[in-house]
């Protein structure tokens, strides 16, 4: 198992962050088509997809080439209700920009048959090429995707349980913790490791701790993000906030304040 370092970036500020990382988009893009991106949800991206599609409108990106796999969804959420990562979706990216509806897939937390979903999905994602590039966020508790903590490395796209802080981080959107999925179906870890390029964005003092055990701490499935370290094309784009538990920082930085 070779060890590879990852790129760290350390901004200071999340808007700087979601600069920094559209920034390295917006260029991926403009040399690469047709392209396979991986797409994350969550408020980490939100400020990103803002500038993706401010980049779109100023006709410096498009994506009539781009296929998308997001990583995940909530297992038993229906595409059309507002909590769910397909509704995020369309609001923050897709409904603005050139893509083609078809080729922006998301798993559906509602098929009869979550693992038929999930290995279909993996065939689509197969059979598109593989990921160019995707796009990551990290949990509190290291997870990517939705592998939270404990997941096995050579899992692949499958249905989990959702981790009690995991649900209490998500339960903004939906009206009580009770009404927050336990469910959900996921790109495994081997799949993420499948993509061509990982681009991490962390931001926030929430972060830190996970930050700091997938840069710094043991490579183990206790941080699902250490197994990032097992990529050799990995960049991390992180604000100060999230940064601040690395014990190498500050001499890992490359510090571009906003
Ligand atoms: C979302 C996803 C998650 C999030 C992570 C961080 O599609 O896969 O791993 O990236 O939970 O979420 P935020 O950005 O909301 O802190």
């Amino acid at each position: 198992m070779k060890e590879y370092t990852p790129s760290v970036e350390i901004v200071g500020s999340a808007a700087a962050a979601a600069e920094r990382a559209a920034e390295r988009i917006i260029a991926w893009m403009s040399n690469r088509s047709p392209l396979t991106l991986g797409l994350a949800t969550g408020a980490t991206m939100t400020p990103l997809y803002a500038r993706l599609v401010a980049a779109h409108r100023a006709g410096l990106i498009s994506f009539r080439e781009v296929t998308s796999f997001n990583l995940d969804e909530y297992v038993g959420v229906a595409a059309g209700s507002p909590a769910s990562f397909h509704r995020y979706m369309q609001d923050h990216l897709l409904e603005h920009v050139d893509i083609e509806a078809a080729r922006a897939r998301i798993p559906n937390g509602m098929a009869d048959d979550v693992a038929a979903e999930a290995a279909s999905y993996e065939e689509q994602i197969a059979a598109s090429g593989g990921i160019d590039l995707l796009l990551l966020g990290i949990g509190a508790n290291g997870h990517i995707g939705f592998n939270e903590p404990g997941s096995n490395f050579a899992s692949r796209t499958r249905e989990v349980s959702l981790d009690e802080t995991t649900r209490i981080a998500n339960a903004g959107g939906f009206s009580d913790l009770a009404s927050v999925p336990r469910r959900a179906i996921t790109m495994g870890v081997a799949t993420i490791l499948e993509a061509r390029h990982i681009l991490l964005i962390a931001t926030g003092s929430e972060k830190a701790a996970a930050v700091a055990a997938a840069i710094e701490g043991p490579i183990g499935s206790a941080c699902p993000a250490s197994a990032l370290r097992l990529h050799r094309n990995v960049e991390i784009i992180c604000d100060e906030q999230a940064a601040a538990a690395l014990a190498t920082w500050p001499q890992k930085k490359d510090r571009r304040r906003a």
